[in-house]
């Protein structure tokens, strides 16, 4: 299958083709996603929280997310590859804006870059776009603005995402993430938009749909009180690693492990 571009990506939205697309941050773990069939791969900031177990997306740097974008890019036969822009080189404006997304494009060969926010940034999304660097916005729950707005939190005027995602839309992002946007503005939203949106926890409206690659898998599975409602867990990994780890910690001090056919 011929890797994915902009245009097909837009495309699948016209058909009527869901959009499956799923965060990576490592070279085995985006070869196994491609191999599946995924259609996006996102090298997302969660980065911080699921692989560096940080409490927000804050802390990961420029550097950092090419060095996780490059494994994922060589793993990506046929999906497309996108990017977040970390904290604060979009928020920087214009100019920090596409230096950051030149980097990450040159340095990591993706092939799209991801951005938080809506009409109070549409201005450096156009100006990304005019650079030359594919976007995907994201409108509704902005993890990077936690700080500054105390939390988490879920956006449930319609007017003002309407406006959100059309002023992203309009500034030439290709398409959109909608995170934790009611099922029903969702839908709304877009169907009134061109630009296919990849729903988190906004419900079955949209026109694709992104998880977190540790959440879809269950690598947590001593918190899964704190799994999100919107995650569906397809496998319990987290169990399944734990008790083989535990079952070699307990033959190497039983000694049976390793047993003569591992031995050379
Ligand atoms: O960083 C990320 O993983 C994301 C998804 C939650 C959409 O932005």
């Amino acid at each position: 299958m011929p890797k994915l571009t902009v245009p097909k990506i837009q495309e699948m939205k016209r058909d009527g083709k869901k959009i499956a697309m799923l965060t990576a941050y490592d070279f085995p773990s985006a070869a196994l996603a491609d191999t599946a069939g995924v259609d996006m791969l996102l090298v997302g900031d969660s980065v911080a929280n699921v692989v560096q177990g940080k409490t927000t997306t804050l802390p990961v740097t420029l550097e950092e997310i090419i060095y996780h974008a490059e494994m994922v890019v060589r793993a990506a036969k046929t999906a497309f590859v996108v990017v977040d822009i970390p904290f604060p080189f979009f928020q920087m404006g214009p100019l920090e804006a596409i230096k950051a997304g030149a980097r990450i494009l040159k340095e990591s060969g993706a092939d799209a870059v991801k951005v938080e926010g809506g009409e109070n940034r549409a201005q450096t999304v156009s100006a990304l776009v005019e650079a030359g660097i594919p976007v995907v916005g994201h409108c509704g729950l902005l993890p990077q603005d936690v700080l500054r707005d105390g939390g988490y939190v879920v956006r449930r005027q319609q007017d003002q995402l309407q406006r959100d995602v059309e002023a992203v839309q309009n500034a030439g992002a290709f398409s959109v993430v909608l995170e934790c946007v009611t099922q029903k503005i969702a839908s709304a939203v877009t169907q009134r938009v061109n630009i296919p949106t990849i729903g988190i926890g906004s419900g079955v409206g949209c026109d694709g749909q992104v998880l977190v690659f540790h959440d879809l898998l269950g690598f947590k599975p001593s918190e899964p009180s704190r799994t999100p409602k919107h995650v569906r867990r397809y496998a319990d990994l987290g169990r399944i690693i734990s008790e083989a780890v535990t079952h070699y910690v307990d033959e190497v001090r039983s000694g049976t492990f390793p047993g003569d056919e591992n031995s050379w």
